[in-house]
């Protein structure tokens, strides 16, 4: 495949750059006051404007040839088709098929995914059922009504950020937990809220190997014995969402509790499959269905909608826009929905595992910039920490705004006073202040000149600052998996068009192994000497307070 720099629309884009790069978007409102109709589109009822973003049409013009030229449309097909088109693990990636609920075969070395797929989907409605209803109890005779997850990476982070988002359908009577680090207050902590009678630990690994989540889980199982007393009793207090059923086995879950899913499932995008299991405790399989419905009509428009009418393609695009030739660094997601408080950390390992990568498909090493550092909190709040940054700071941040119009939790005057914020913010960011314009403001108040002129300098914005926004009806579970699947897609367009490899993590590797050697260096009492001497110094400080 060709670089990116290798595409003639590159060039052609480079070009236009230079005349385009200093053109404020206020200008071009002024100029058409058709932008918004031209430049938003719908799927369903969500509405996605990108008007506010320094672009023409000459501009997008240019952007959609890029993604012809970078063949965007054929791998997205070799993607739906199966291919293996994670080419360093030899793996199709078919999170689609976890939410293909038009169920059309897709074929994996010629065998179709999808009995497999709708047998787990089946065997988890039925274990969901039972936890519900109390069929299934503890060892005791009672009723489940914890439900600790066990996982980290993609095996926490979109259970976690979708039953956090979905908490609206909250089943009565079962509380989700979370643990993921190793560092064992995390897992303390949630022992002193749970009772071993009474929970039910779900270890999400899609290897089984995680050292975190292995070490998690043996020291849950540890606790629960202790007063179980019985090995017995672990069957009924511990299952497994795992591609892995040799590890899962050894570890002394039985292959009966376990949920399986495959190695075409990237980490990251595995909470469509097993490894959804605790969205489906916290919430009900029927709303984790609808997760997969909206995910579905995500996949369907990204299938089917041409290029100029392609959301994840046109987020991809103006991604690329801002970090291949305005120099941008970051992207902020900003959702203006306290239910979304984990969809920005979810999306920086989606993103930056995905697309934090420098080698391409042919091996050679990219000589441009790749995944941008993704970031955000919900708004308003954001307004309160960082957007001082995004509005006067000297980066150029391009941000998401997300939202509801109907809060789950109409409370007074609450969801307009969040919605003017939205608004408001896009709005200001585009628009910006002159200085004369904030000169004009303070005139008649009667400063001196030198004061006026330097708070008209330091109240003036200077606007031209990129923004999406997202208005959707109601952040029910099908809207937020059209939404997570966009994004996907999107990180999917961009790492095509940079020609990496956006689903494997081998980057990830190297600490890993380092850690694993500096663990048994830890369990002697010697002092080290095999690192660099920073390395090394820390570990001996280490050992010495420990001691
Ligand atoms: O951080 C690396 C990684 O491999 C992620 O891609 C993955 O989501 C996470 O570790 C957890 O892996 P597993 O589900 O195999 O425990």
């Amino acid at each position: 495949m060709a670089l990116l720099t290798e595409l003639p629309a590159h060039a052609a884009l480079a070009g236009h750059f230079e005349a385009a790069r200093d053109r404020p978007m206020r200008d071009l409102f002024a100029a058409d006051p058709g932008r918004f109709g031209k430049f938003s589109l719908r799927l369903g009822d969500i509405l996605f404007d990108y008007s506010k973003n320094r672009v023409t049409e000459e501009t997008m013009g240019l952007l959609f040839d890029l993604a012809r030229q970078a063949k965007v449309e054929a791998r997205r097909d070799a993607m739906f088709s199966g291919a293996k088109i994670n080419r360093t693990e030899d793996r199709a990636v078919l999170h689609v098929a976890l939410r293909n609920r038009s169920n059309r075969p897709i074929l994996v070395d010629g065998r179709d995914v999808m009995p497999e797929v709708n047998r787990v989907l089946a065997q988890m409605r039925d274990f969901c059922g039972r936890i519900h209803s109390g069929a299934w109890t503890g060892y005791s005779g009672k009723k489940i009504t914890d439900v600790v997850n066990i996982g980290i990476g993609g095996s926490d982070l979109g259970p976690q950020m979708a039953t956090l988002a979905l908490a609206h359908y909250a089943v009565p009577g079962i509380t989700p937990h979370f643990v993921s680090n190793v560092d064992g207050t995390h897992l303390a902590e949630t022992f002193k809220r749970v009772s071993p009678e009474t929970t039910l630990f779900v270890i999400a690994s899609k290897t089984f190997t995680t050292l975190e989540t292995m070490a998690n889980a043996h020291t849950a199982r540890d606790w629960f014995l202790a007063a179980a007393g019985d090995e017995a009793a672990v069957a009924k207090h511990f299952v497994a969402l795992s591609t892995n059923a040799g590890e899962v086995a050894k570890f002394g879950i039985d292959t009966a509790n376990m949920f399986a899913f495959w190695d075409w499932v990237g980490g990251r995008y595995s909470l469509w499959s097993a490894i959804g299991l605790s969205i489906a405790l916290a919430v009900g399989f029927d709303h984790f269905e609808a997760l997969l419905e909206g995910g579905h009509v995500a996949d369907e428009h990204f299938r089917t909608a041409p290029l100029e009418q392609n959301i994840p393609i046109i987020m991809g695009l103006l991604g690329i826009w801002y970090n291949n030739f305005f120099g941008a660094q970051t992207q902020a997601i900003l959702p203006y929905d306290q239910y979304l408080t984990r969809f920005a950390a979810y999306f920086q390992q989606g993103d930056m595992e995905s697309n934090g990568k420098s080698v391409a498909t042919d091996g050679r090493f990219v000589p441009y910039s790749t995944g941008p550092v993704i970031w955000g909190e919900p708004g308003t709040n954001g307004q309160h920490a960082f957007y001082q940054l995004i509005h006067q700071g000297t980066k150029l941040i391009p941000c998401d705004f997300l939202a509801a119009v109907r809060s789950q939790n109409p409370l007074g005057r609450h969801q307009d006073m969040l919605l003017s914020n939205f608004f408001a913010q896009t709005e200001a960011l585009m628009k910006g202040k002159t200085v004369e314009e904030a000169r004009a403001e303070l005139a008649g108040q009667g400063l001196a000149e030198d004061r006026l002129e330097l708070l008209a300098r330091a109240k003036s914005f200077s606007g031209n600052r990129p923004t999406n926004s997202f208005l959707y009806e109601r952040l029910d579970p099908k809207t937020l998996g059209t939404l997570i699947a966009l994004y996907e897609h999107k990180i999917f367009t961009q790492g095509t068009i940079w020609d990496i490899n956006s689903y494997d993590q081998m980057g990830v590797e190297l600490g890993k192994v380092l850690a694993g050697t500096i663990l048994k260096e830890l369990e002697d009492g010697t002092p080290v000497t095999s690192h660099d001497c920073s390395t090394n110094g820390l570990i001996n400080y280490y050992k010495e307070l420990r001691k």
